[in-house]
């Protein structure tokens, strides 16, 4: 039999494998709450603008409400031959209160309403990764505090380098998801348009208002052209670029997890509740969570990616390759909102390893930079002779398996003779944390400025 929302010019039904390649509803049911919402904001504007009569719009906003508690409730019955969400909705709706039904459909397309549902859905999803990402931001900030000033190695290469605080890494990652914080909010303010009543493509000759559902639905204000409102998809876009950058950070600090909870680093333990054990391996304790967040952020990645080519060769304004937006996003979505989760919770959770950081710290030579500055300020040595001779003694250090503490004043005064006692007062790694006062730098009252500064931002 032909379709019952355009059968009029079919003769026949659609092919088995057309179906299968045309419906929807085995994912777009996720935004059957948001298509409700829209079509319940329609009916109303559609009343108060004299379309259609008040009781057949109150018919059409408590038959809505019965579909949703049967979705909620879990006794709605998808069909397939129904396409989609929206078609789904109706046909119930149909079901239930009868000829008012048909009339909800005046003034709108499956175009600008599947527009708003995702709109909607992905708003929510914006929402969802702010408050993620405040999450996250606080268990940073904890950790930050707990240790801004534990002294550990700083990495380049990740061959040490300098000596940095605890709180002050922590704080690196503090300002990189406070980037992606604000990436968040300055998509959603730009997202936050109303696509309904661009109706397929041109608008409507209804007298529609399309501030009055833009307003129900919580949007700033109607979309301002119809084709570009019924064919835009960079709000996904935009949602899934930034839940792509914060996911590369989330990868980062996974991957440093998985060094630092190493049984050769041991700079960080993680919770039991964070972490699993080997069916073979008694001793073990596998940062699992950390590993999984990493190869998630490849589905993000990969979502933003697909959604890019899906849209690239597209005419306006509508095509049906348009309703392969949504499984990216949703699994985008999902994948983002579990990685944040668990991220929150194993940074909460893990103890930094106080002694091991400091023993790390001050190995390695970390301190090479602050002979050099010494040579500079005190012998007034050029910057490059300094490097040059600190050089020399690292490796008369590293010949001898010693730290540069551990290297006697004569050996140091056979490199340059007007090396002193003093030299000994900038080796050790406090001192080097402690010196590096400028804006930004690792000194702890630094890291505390910065603390203070992000905790009163988050309020
Ligand atoms: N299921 C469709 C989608 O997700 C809804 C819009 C259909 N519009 C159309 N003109 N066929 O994109």
């Amino acid at each position: 039999t032909s379709n019952q929302m355009w059968g009029g010019r079919f003769a026949a039904g659609p092919d088995a494998i057309m179906e299968a390649i045309n419906a929807s509803i085995g994912f777009d049911r996720r935004m059957a709450a948001q298509d409700i919402a829209g079509s319940r904001a329609h009916a109303a504007m559609l009343a108060a603008t004299g379309v259609i009569s008040d009781s057949d719009a109150q018919a059409i906003r408590e038959g809505l409400l019965t579909v949703l508690s049967e979705i909620e409730g879990g006794t709605f019955t998808y069909s397939t031959a129904l396409e989609d969400i929206h078609m789904n909705v109706e046909a119930r709706l149909k079901d239930i209160i009868g000829e008012p039904a048909g009339r909800l459909h005046t003034g709108r397309s499956r175009n600008d309403q599947v527009a708003t549902d995702f709109r909607l859905w992905v708003r929510d999803q914006l929402d969802a990764a702010d408050a993620g990402i405040v999450a996250l931001l606080r268990a940073l900030l904890a950790q930050a505090g707990a240790g801004a000033n534990w002294v550990m190695p700083g990495f380049t290469h990740l061959q040490t380098a300098q000596p940095v605080t605890w709180g002050h890494h922590m704080m690196a990652y503090v300002e990189m998801f406070g980037r992606d914080l604000s990436r968040v909010r300055d998509a959603r303010a730009r997202m936050n348009e109303s696509p309904l009543g661009a109706a397929a493509l041109a608008g409507t000759s209804f007298p529609i208002d399309r501030d009055m559902t833009a307003a129900a639905l919580g949007f700033d204000r109607p979309c301002a052209n119809s084709l570009d409102a019924v064919s835009d998809r960079d709000f996904a876009l935009e949602f899934l670029s930034a839940a792509s950058i914060c996911a590369m950070h989330l990868s980062r600090l996974a991957e440093e997890l998985v060094i630092w909870s190493s049984a050769q680093f041991r700079f960080v333990a993680l919770s039991d509740r964070f972490s699993t054990g080997s069916s073979i391996m008694p001793q073990k304790k596998n940062p699992d969570a950390a590993e999984l967040i990493r190869a998630k952020i490849g589905r993000i990645f990969g979502a933003n990616t697909a959604l890019m080519m899906v849209m690239k060769g597209l005419a306006l304004t509508y095509s049906k390759d348009m309703q392969e937006d949504k499984e990216q996003v949703f699994d985008a979505a999902d994948s983002l909102m579990l990685a944040l989760a668990a991220m929150e919770g194993m940074v909460r959770d893990m103890a930094a390893n106080r002694d091991a950081l400091a023993a790390a710290a001050g190995s390695g030579f970390s301190t090479a930079t602050d002979l050099a500055d010494w040579l500079v300020r005190v012998l007034n040595l050029p910057f490059r002779d300094a490097h040059h001779v600190t050089g020399t003694l690292v490796a008369m250090a590293e010949k001898r398996g010693c730290d540069l503490p551990d290297l006697p004043l004569a050996d140091m005064q056979s490199v340059h003779a007007g090396i002193t006692q003093d030299v000994y007062s900038v080796l050790g790694v406090e001192n080097s944390v402690n010196s590096r006062m400028s804006y930004g730098g690792t000194a702890p009252a630094q890291v505390r400025a910065q603390i203070a500064r992000w905790k009163e931002k988050l309020g």
